[in-house]
Order: structure tokens, then sequence, then C-alpha cells
């Protein structure tokens, strides 16, 4: 008895992560991803190891599908991700700095190029931080200096000059010291006139550590730097086994969560980390958690839906 689907009762995005095989092979997953949702984020399908295996040779069909989609279905896109230190492919380890900068500019440049006009937002640039706030030394970071993300937003806005350009992180919902970080570069690189449009705030959240309590603080002071700010990939996990007291403390931080983004004008958009049980990261990832998602791994809408659209 829900008010109507998810992407009608707000004015914000509503979006999921999605993976291209069962989009194409389940006929239900695809339904109710249609019927609730009007954005989708390909889980791995545009991560560079996935398009770029080898130097020169791409895979465009799982990303390709997933926006082909999109376009079909009438649904945004959110493209994840550019640069990032994890899934990207391991020819890159024997670039030098030079050689890594200029594949890196070509990587953005392609991918973006690609699907130029049909993707809203991209997250450039990914968990660029350490938990106490330092720079994490990825790659692009030991070969390339603090500049690299200046540079990739300044190609990522060369290249396409229509999407929304987003900084993206995890454990940054409260206010703490890598939330700190993305705040203080956000605000710099604003000053210095680099392209940047928006914060990504992952929200990967677990019921026992505790809802962060600053969340909305956090997202009213991002805003106030004159960015839009995005929940990219949020989930709630459990442990598992689930029961009912589990299940309507999930549902309570997918309210505030959904709550938080609805306080402040330019908190854009909402999208969850895959949207059914059926299809999570979460069991996989964190041993003995799960059901972290909106619906069951039958589809059925869990009290956390319930407790968003009533
Ligand atoms: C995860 C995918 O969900 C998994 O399928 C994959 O094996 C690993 O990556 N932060 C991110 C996402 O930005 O890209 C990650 O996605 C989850 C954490």
């Amino acid at each position: 008895s829900a008010a109507g689907p998810l992407k009608d009762i707000t004015t914000r995005w509503v979006g999921s992560a999605v993976a291209a095989g069962p989009l194409g092979s389940q006929a239900d997953y695809r339904s109710v991803l249609t019927r609730e949702f009007d954005s989708v984020t390909p889980e791995n399908e545009m991560k560079w190891a996935v398009v770029e295996p080898d130097r020169g040779q791409f895979n465009w069909s799982g990303a390709d599908a997933i926006v082909n989609y999109a376009q079909q279905n009438g649904k945004s896109v959110r493209g994840h991700t550019l640069v990032w230190h994890s899934q990207y492919p391991g020819w890159l380890n024997n670039l030098g700095a030079a050689e890594l900068r200029s594949v890196t500019q070509q990587h953005i440049n392609t991918e973006m190029g690609r699907y130029r006009g049909k993707i809203r937002a991209w997250d450039v640039v990914n968990e660029i931080f350490e938990e106490n706030g330092s720079r994490r030394q990825s790659i692009f970071q030991t070969r390339m200096g603090d500049g690299f993300v200046a540079d990739a937003f300044r190609w990522a806005r060369a290249a396409d000059p229509s999407a929304k350009l987003y900084i993206n992180d995890y454990n940054t919902e409260g206010i703490n010291a890598k939330s700190d970080a993305v705040y203080n570069l956000v605000r710099t690189l604003k000053q210095q006139g680099v392209p940047i449009d928006g914060v990504g705030i992952q929200t990967h959240l677990a019921t026992r550590y505790g809802f962060p309590s600053s969340f909305r603080q956090n997202i009213e002071r991002l805003a106030a730097l004159g960015v839009d700010i995005a929940i990219t990939e949020a989930d709630v996990r459990v442990q598992l086994p689930v029961d009912s007291t589990k299940l309507n403390q999930q549902a309570n931080y997918y309210k505030q969560i959904w709550d938080a983004c609805h306080a402040v004008s330019r908190c854009v958009e909402f999208t969850t980390w895959g949207y059914t049980d059926r299809h999570s990261w979460v069991p996989g990832t964190f041993p003995g958690e799960g059901a972290a998602c909106l619906f069951d791994s039958n589809l059925r809408p869990k009290p956390a839906y319930s407790r968003i659209n009533p």
C-alpha cells in the first residue's frame, strides 16, 4: 500500500546500482527496477579493469547494455567510476608517471566520450582518502601527486561538458577526519576554479556501528560550498540471520538517510548499492552480514522500503 513507486514520491533522483547480468536475464529484476527507480549506476561495468582489461582492448558490452536500458526506459545514469585505486587493470602498474598521466587522461576521454550526453553525473575520483584524512597512496597519488585530482576533473569537464562531476567516498557520512578532508579539498578546488559539481557520499552503513549522527549537518556544510550532494551507494547491512528487530532497525537507518538527503535542497540523489538482497555485494564482502537492501531476494519490499514509502 505504498503511495506509488519510490521515484514518484520525491523530487530527488532515486537510483540503484545495477548489474548487466541480471538486467539482461531476469525479467522480474528488471521490471521492479524499472518501476521503482529513475536512475541507475553500473555496479562494475564502467570500471577501468572491466572496460580496458588489456591496453587498447576495450569491452563495452556491460556498460552499453546498461546505458541502452536507461535510454530505452527513460532512466538517468550515474557513471561509476573513472579514477579509483581498485578494479583498475594491472597493466597500469608498469607505467611511469608521464605515461600514467596521459593514459589516465585518455581513459577519461574515451569512456566519457563514448557516453557523452547520456550520463547525468560521473564519479570522477573515488575513495582518494584514508580514514585519517590523508591521501590514499594509490598509483595515481604516488606517481602523479596531489594534483591528479584537479587534473582528472579538468579532463573530465573537457570530455563531457554536460555531465555533473563528483568526488565520491565512503565513511564520510558523519563529520570526521575523512569527511573533513573531502570538505577541505572541495573548498580548495572550488577556490581554484577546478570544475567540480558534487560530492558523493557512498553511505555503506551497518546497524552495529550506529547511525552517523552528524550526517545531515555534514551534508549541509558540503552543500554550503556550492556543490550538489548525492547519496551514491546506500546500503544498511545487518548481522545474519536477520529477524524483525534487525529489519526494523535497518528501516530506521534507511529512513534517516532518506530524510537527511531531503532536508537539504542540494542533496539531489538517493541511490542504493543494489536494490534487492538477491544481488548485493554485502554477503560476499562482509562475512556474516547481509540483507542490506530495500527489497528481499524475492523482490518483496522490506520494512525499510515501507518506512520510506508508507
Ligand atoms: C563493489 C561491487 O559491488 C562488487 O561487485 C565488486 O566486486 C567490488 O566493488 N565502493 C564502490 C563500489 O565505489 O564500486 C564498490 O562496488 C563498493 C564499494
